[in-house]
């Protein structure tokens, strides 16, 4: 079954490309608005107008601490108020901005969290997170996350030098966890202007750590333990079948030279991996090997997340 909008995050959208005081972010049928408090805050509500219906992110606008709706003009409330009786509210979604990175939290208990805020928070202070890709995808989201437990198609897709020990499980907040190592001949960074360092001219050795959050996000912490650098990927589905895919890039401080090669990679990845997705035949029953481990792993770390589109479902 594809996901289509379940419970927990996703990478909503870049901080920087919300223009306005009132935007839409939805998240496949999900309508929300994303609006800017008055010290420059980021805040997400639901973005159905209590009376009609109209998207109070399609031409809405925040006047003393409410939406005033573009269609009759009615002032709805940010967020559940305290009295009864009082105007017409719109529910608040959890955000967290790291970096440019805006996350959007689509909760039904507390349990889809799985460790996310408190990980961005971490990255925030460390390696705050800038745009690297935004596009469009002609298929389903949950196959954006999926990659990274996908241990085959690093060296047949990408043309990985080698893969290592790859290597699933679920960590202590019920995030799928895959581990492993890309061994290369040499450091990717030889000539990137990081300057000339014994280590480079060595066997480069990195680590892949990766995290997923939700169906939608994905963590990966990649390089050898002096140098890690972190891509966060993550899918919105449109709606229609396809999806949005993001990914944004962190580096450590003083390392931000490396920054256009990481995000060149980022977009030379994706556009890989695009390639295929935009072609897989959803029609054909997956016959999985023991290969394929942690890609189960992935579709059942993905059916415990409440899907809140049941209708939509197939
Ligand atoms: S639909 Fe919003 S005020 Fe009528
Ligand atoms: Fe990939």
């Amino acid at each position: 079954m594809t996901v289509n909008v379940h419970s927990g995050w996703y990478l909503a959208a870049f901080a920087s490309e919300l223009d306005g005081e009132a935007v839409p972010l939805d998240i496949g049928t999900r309508r929300l608005v994303a609006v800017r408090g008055e010290g420059g805050g980021l805040r997400v509500y639901d973005a159905d107008c209590p009376h009609r219906g109209a998207h109070l992110g399609q031409g809405g606008r925040v006047e003393r601490g409410c939406l005033v709706c573009p269609f009759h003009g009615r002032r709805i409330g940010l967020g559940e108020p305290e009295g009864e009786g009082s105007r017409p509210w719109v529910r608040e979604h959890e955000v967290v901005v790291c970096g440019d990175a805006v996350f959007v939290r689509l909760t039904d208990g507390p349990d889809d969290d799985r460790g996310l805020r408190a990980t961005l928070k971490e990255l925030a202070a460390a390696k705050p997170l800038v745009k690297a890709v935004e596009r469009p995808v002609a298929a389903a989201a949950d196959l954006i996350v999926e990659n990274a437990f996908d241990t085959d198609h690093f060296t047949a897709l990408h043309k990985v030098y080698r893969v290592r020990g790859m290597h699933h499980h679920t960590g202590a907040h019920g995030e799928l966890v895959m581990d492993g190592e890309f061994p290369m001949p040499a450091s990717p960074w030889r000539g990137s202007g990081a300057g000339p360092s014994p280590a480079a001219a060595r066997a480069y050795v990195p680590r892949f750590h990766a995290r997923a959050f939700s169906p939608g996000v994905v963590v990966t912490e990649f390089g050898p333990r002096h140098e890690v650098h972190v891509i966060v990927t993550g899918a919105v589905p449109d709606g229609r079948g396809g999806c949005v895919a993001r990914v944004a890039v962190g580096v450590g401080e003083g390392r931000e030279n490396q920054l256009p090669m990481l995000i060149a990679g980022s977009e030379r990845a994706l556009a890989e991996d695009i390639a295929v997705w935009e072609h897989l035949n959803p029609r054909v029953t997956p016959r999985y090997d023991t290969a394929d481990a942690a890609v189960v792993a992935y579709r059942e770390f993905c059916a415990g997340f409440t899907d809140l589109d049941p209708l939509e479902a197939p």
